[in-house]
């Protein structure tokens, strides 16, 4: 009898082993912008063996919608991943215009580095069908992974709402809970779309927001750039190129280091625990003349409750709003920097 047991026992334990790694690893959707920090990101998760990237979605925000398509579809073939779909997706942002930023990302979003013609072909689904798609097709699997404007996102939400609770995450680069990048107090993901942040942020999933506040502590340093220097290799050579063009913009501001914004968004997907995300609720503010796609955070859970008496109100109680998001308050930052190094070395 015990040889039978021992049998069964090896046979599981060899089919335990036999199980292909992406059989394993987190189903994500990309979605982007690209972008200098979208390239690093789409590398870093495309060598990341915790991670199985399904599709890539385009969304208009650093470039065009146009000019982002052709990037991603260029960056996946030096990667020689054709067999991932890239989809394009929103022309533009739900209510405004566009704002691109060329100024930091290069004439062409990346670093005005030029990529050989993509041998990949666009995927033929309308990005936002794409991702509904493909949460039904996998249902509490799929990890989503904007890295740009959240207009796909909502649009996807909009146009299916059951795909929320069948998503198994989302983990988005944006916002900020002290203050902005493009002002006083908006971060560039959530100004480009207010209105789409706050359908994602309010839809009612699983949610951990990226921002500034960890992404301004996790500096692409000369330190970093070097390490990648010692090797090479197509993957290696084009984000040893873009990292560069980030470190010396970087300088010319005063800054010893890029903010890595959207690969910490894959590291946390990779591991949470680079981060610490205490939860909070957090809104969108759509209306402020000085605060337009604010992350508004709840550090404490409560909303005084101001009852009215005659001519003046008075505060009678304190309700508990509830949390909407794990918001990245710190971060080890060599940690996922060495992380990334380590991925990308030699690619
Ligand atoms: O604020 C930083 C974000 O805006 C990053 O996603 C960067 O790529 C830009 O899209
Ligand atoms: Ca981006």
């Amino acid at each position: 009898m015990n040889h039978i047991i021992f049998q069964l026992v090896a046979v599981a334990t060899l089919l335990a082993c036999a199980v292909p790694a992406s059989a394993t690893a987190k189903k994500v959707i990309f979605d982007t912008d690209p972008g200098t920090d979208d390239a690093l990101a789409l590398m870093l998760a495309l060598n990341s063996p915790e991670l199985d990237v399904r599709a890539i979605t385009v969304v208009p925000g650093n470039v065009t919608a146009s000019q982002g398509l052709e990037n991603a579809l260029r960056m996946v073939s030096l990667a020689n991943r054709c067999d991932i779909p890239v989809a394009a997706g929103a022309q533009h942002p739900l209510f405004q215009k566009l704002i691109t930023a060329e100024f930091w990302h290069g004439k062409n979003g990346l670093a005005n580095v030029e990529l050989p013609a993509s041998k990949c072909k666009v995927d033929s689904h309308f990005g936002p069908d794409l991702i509904i798609q493909m949460v039904h097709a996998a249902p509490h699997e799929i990890t989503l992974v904007p890295v740009g404007p959240l207009t796909n996102i909502a649009l996807a939400v909009l146009k299916d709402p059951s795909i929320v609770p069948l998503v198994k995450e989302v983990i988005l680069m944006g916002g900020s809970i002290a203050g902005g990048n493009v002002n006083a107090a908006a971060e560039a993901n959530i100004y480009n779309d207010p209105e789409a942040a706050q359908i994602v942020f309010q839809a009612g999933w699983p949610l951990t927001m990226v921002g500034l506040d960890v992404g301004d502590k996790t500096l692409f340093s000369r330190k970093y750039l070097a390490q990648l220097g010692q090797t090479h290799g197509p993957v290696n050579d084009f984000i040893y190129a873009v990292g560069k063009y980030l470190v010396d913009l970087s300088a010319q501001f005063g800054s010893l280091g890029s903010p890595m914004y959207d690969p910490l968004a894959v590291g946390v997907a990779v591991d949470a625990t680079l981060v610490k995300a205490p939860e909070m609720h957090v809104d969108v503010e759509t209306r402020g003349e000085f605060t337009r796609g604010e992350t508004v955070a709840n550090r404490h859970g409560m909303v005084e409750r101001n009852v009215l008496h005659g001519n003046h109100y008075v505060i009678e109680a304190l309700d508990k709003v509830a949390p909407n998001a794990k918001v990245c308050v710190d971060v080890e930052a060599d940690r996922f920097l060495q992380l990334f190094v380590s991925r990308i070395k030699g690619k």
